[in-house]
């Protein structure tokens, strides 16, 4: 039997979800897939966003740019989503992408150590290059592959903790499970963010250190005099 998603299912938010071609938007956030080659990072983001999954592999060169469009109570979220490379030669490359993320998801699969091991370097690499403001995901792919698992979930749950991530869950790309949760999950920590910095205005500058409420105003681009602007959502 297949695994549900252990993720989202609140009520906290009226989701819809849109096409993917859907030209309006109330806010729009950036997000960047990082992690070794290898463990479904273009997987993980074509599930979560087509409904499809490959087996065959073919290596990312560079990036690529998918949309994921949904509506939360009333405002109109697009998510752009940055699948990049994972080899080695391609690095200094990457760091192009990582300013302006609001949100990256470190991804690792859960049949290969070394994977998250390296989580590591794709961290120090987040935090010298992206907005000190960053939520980070830390997600272990390929959960479908429970019989070959390396990496014990608890081991990635300590880490989230020790280093302050936003969150830990698994996925696969495979099955399904929790794909588009993780990413409807990242749209709501991100309208959360931007609710709570309008809520708060220039007060939460005092609370940067702290993960919640803090001002994330430069992580979210509003749309403003734009003529694909619906309405304000708040
Ligand atoms: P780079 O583009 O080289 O950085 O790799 P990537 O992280 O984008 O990996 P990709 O999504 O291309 O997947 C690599 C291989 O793993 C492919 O053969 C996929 O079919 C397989 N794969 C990806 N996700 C899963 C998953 O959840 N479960 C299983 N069993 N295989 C997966
Ligand atoms: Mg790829």
């Amino acid at each position: 039997m297949e695994k549900e998603d252990t993720i989202g299912g609140d009520d906290e938010f009226n989701i819809e979800y849109l096409p993917e071609d859907y030209a309006q938007y109330d806010l729009s956030f950036k997000i960047i897939v990082i992690g070794d080659s290898g463990v479904g990072k273009s997987c993980l983001t074509t599930k979560a966003v087509k409904n499809s999954f490959e087996e065959y592999y073919q290596a990312t060169v560079g990036f690529e740019f998918l949309t994921f469009n949904l509506k939360l109570n009333d405002c109109i979220i697009k998510l752009q989503i940055w699948d990049t490379c994972g080899q080695e030669i391609y690095r200094s490359l990457i760091s192009n992408f990582y300013r302006n993320s609001s949100l990256a998801i470190m991804l690792y699969a859960i049949d290969n150590l070394e994977s998250f091991e390296h989580t590591n370097s794709w961290l120090t690499e987040l935090k010298n290059q992206a907005n000190p403001e960053v939520r980070i995901f830390l997600v272990g792919n390929k959960a479908d592959l429970e019989e070959n698992r390396k990496v014990p979930k608890e081991a990635a749950e300590k880490y989230k903790i020790d280093n302050n991530l936003d969150l830990f869950c698994e996925t696969s790309a495979k099955t399904g499970y929790n794909a588009k949760s993780v990413i409807v999950e990242a749209a709501k920590y991100l309208y959360r963010d931007y609710l709570n910095s309008k809520a708060n205005g220039k007060e939460d500058n005092k609370n940067n250190n702290e993960k919640t409420g803090q001002k994330l105003n430069s992580n979210s681009n509003e749309v403003k005099n734009n003529d694909k602007k619906k309405k304000c959502c708040v």
